[in-house]
């Protein structure tokens, strides 16, 4: 490892454990992801709670919930505490507007979200983050992990030159990358959007780097040959660097809701032919600033 990659990791790695009074959490990697225990949170939180899960949730980016037999109320209502709750686009047909199933039949040949992404990154002011509630897994062993990646970490791992020429870029996301070989559903308004290359946490103003393969088209600023050949350099860090991610396994009624603006994720697909069944709301984010 280059001297400014080591210290960079050990920047994050031997921060101060924080000490939680009303929940329990334990962290998955030193660099991302946390179980947290003691919640049930099919009841009302207590204000101490909820503060200490917001800190939880900016410290480690993703937290997993296990044991949390929920209705899509309670789901919803634990989403509202984050923020205002995002419909699902395009709107589902007869069904809660906020509520997105993620549903895998024993026939499928795909799963949504096989590959690194962040959530809605083409909108103009992205999601916040996502909570998925899975109820089904396949059966034990047979897989259905997600992965998520800390972008903060793979920003700050980058050469201080490469930095420097970053954070003076945008990049346009584009809602038909990520359709590329499938059409749209018939009138769906494809967003797309011009963002920062590094972004600023808006609650911490921790760098992020913010594109990712699903939907990130473009540098405008290069030449398309630059654009393309630094776009896949950048997009390809999540699944080059392994240090920078943690692997979720699921067990029937965990809940995990990650913040979409810092960290990207996978879904992996080595289950067929066993389903897979859970329940996402999301959360609004606003505009992104460099
Ligand atoms: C997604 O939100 O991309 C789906 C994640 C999953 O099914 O694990």
């Amino acid at each position: 490892m280059e001297q400014y990659e080591l210290d960079a990791v050990r920047a994050v790695t031997t921060r101060p454990a924080k000490e939680y009074r009303t929940v329990t959490v334990d962290p998955v990697t030193p660099v991302i992801g946390a179980e947290v225990s003691g919640v049930d949170l099919s009841k009302e939180l207590s204000d101490d709670q909820l503060a200490e899960l917001k800190q939880a949730f900016l410290d480690h980016h993703v937290l997993v919930f296990r044991g949390q037999e929920l209705t899509d109320e309670d789901h919803k209502r634990f989403a509202g505490h984050f923020g205002e709750l995002r419909p699902v686009n395009p709107p589902p047909v007869d069904a809660d507007p906020y509520v997105l199933e993620i549903s895998t039949g024993a026939e499928a040949d795909n799963v949504a979200g096989n590959g690194w992404h962040a959530d809605g990154t083409a909108d103009a002011e992205p999601s916040l983050g996502s909570m998925l509630h899975i109820t089904r897994v396949p059966e034990p062993g047979s897989g259905g992990d997600t992965l998520f990646a800390n972008m903060h970490l793979a920003y700050e791992m980058l050469s201080p030159t490469m930095r420097e020429l970053l954070d003076g870029l945008t990049a346009i996301h584009d809602g038909l990358v990520a359709f590329q070989g499938y059409t749209p559903p018939e009138g769906y308004v494809i967003p797309k959007s011009e963002h920062p290359l590094v972004v600023r946490h808006p609650e911490t103003d921790r760098r992020i780097l913010y594109v990712n393969k699903a939907y990130t088209a473009r540098i405008p600023q290069l030449s398309p040959d630059e654009s393309r050949a630094l776009l896949d350099l950048l997009c390809a860090l999540p699944a080059q660097r392994p240090l920078l991610s943690c692997r979720i396994r699921w067990t029937p009624n965990t809940l995990v809701f990650w913040d979409n603006r810092c960290v990207q994720h996978h879904a992996t697909y080595d289950y067929h032919p066993h389903t897979r069944y859970g329940r996402r709301v999301a959360i609004n984010g606003g505009p992104l600033k460099g």
